[in-house]
């Protein structure tokens, strides 16, 4: 079913964009952690993105998007009030969030940071003390910072160039807290493949729950394709109905990633093919 977009604002001028679109039915049933699954074109592929935020009462959601080749970059053409062709979600497990004994860090990193902002946001709502740490290579790159400041009693910042808050990453952060605060109840990492390793193998030594939100190639969403097996403690599962969160412990990183690149070069053609021809309609 074909959904409006209602308004668009640039993040990252060239890279990441956010798009608020009308779908009440999503919106009525969006829960954190839920992501859906669109199609731009009639030809064109499906994919999945997380829901960043949700308004029941104005019948909206927000989704936030990096550009990384021809479905993004498609996508990101598209301004207020035109349409979406296909919508389809709320899709995948949503985020186990109830009332913890202590706090929760959300960690984010890159375009994770508004994906993480969902979470948090429910963790916030359960009545948790949330503590946010999000990081980027330098601070023009760091998202949602106002809107997670605005209920997140700490939110702490590490940019690589040392731009903004610490120098460095956000395990440096992180590891700081575990090592001061032996009360935290639960870690959720968003971002990267190498950061929530990252985030995982930090956490190990404390013994603290690690859930992780992971991106593997989706066709379906709905379990029958097999395109988005990963495996977690020795067994295989669908990251789109089994997941998309799983124990940050358990997660065969190294697999997730070599099946992420599968289809390099045949992505990168298409994109330059979706270069080439929207210059050409550009210039008609
Ligand atoms: C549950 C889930 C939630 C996601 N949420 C977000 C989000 O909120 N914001 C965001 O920017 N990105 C998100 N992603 C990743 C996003 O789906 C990909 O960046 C997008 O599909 C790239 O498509 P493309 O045609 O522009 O790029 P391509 O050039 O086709 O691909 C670039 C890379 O994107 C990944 N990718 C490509 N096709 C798919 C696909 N069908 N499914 C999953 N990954 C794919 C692969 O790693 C690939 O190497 C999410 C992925 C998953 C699985
Ligand atoms: S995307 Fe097809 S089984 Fe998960």
């Amino acid at each position: 079913m074909p959904s409006r977009i209602l308004r668009k604002r640039r993040l990252i001028e060239g890279q990441t964009t956010e798009l608020v679109i009308e779908a009440p039915h999503i919106a009525a049933k969006a829960k954190p952690g839920n992501f859906v699954i669109l199609r731009v074109w009639e030809e064109g592929e499906r994919i999945p993105l997380t829901i960043a935020d949700a308004d029941t009462g104005a019948g909206t959601i927000t989704l936030v998007f990096l550009l990384m080749g021809k479905t993004t970059a498609h996508l990101d053409t598209l301004e207020a009030g035109d349409d979406i062709l296909d919508l389809c979600g709320p899709l995948g497990r949503p985020t186990e969030i109830h009332k913890l004994d202590g706090p929760v860090i959300c960690v984010g990193g890159g375009t994770g940071i508004a994906a993480m902002h969902h979470i948090a946001k429910g963790h916030h709502a359960a009545g948790n003390h949330v503590v946010t740490i999000i990081g980027a290579r330098c601070e023009d790159l760091l998202l949602f910072r106002d809107e997670l400041c605005s209920f997140c009693p700490e939110v702490l910042i590490s940019t690589n160039d040392g731009s903004c808050g610490r120098q460095g990453f956000v395990t440096d952060l992180l590891v700081e807290r575990l090592t001061e605060d032996k009360t935290v109840a639960e870690v959720v990492a968003i971002g990267p493949v190498p950061m929530m390793r990252a985030v995982a193998e930090a956490t190990r030594p404390f013994g603290v729950k690690t859930t992780v939100s992971l991106n593997s190639i989706m066709v379906d969403g709905i379990g029958m394709c097999g395109a988005c097996r990963v495996s977690v403690g020795g067994e295989t599962k669908f990251a789109c109905v089994d997941g998309p969160e799983f124990d940050g412990h358990q997660v065969d990183f190294a697999g997730l990633a070599a099946r992420l690149t599968s289809f390099k070069e045949q992505e990168r053609l298409s994109y330059e093919e979706f270069k080439k021809s929207h210059v050409c309609q550009c210039s008609k």
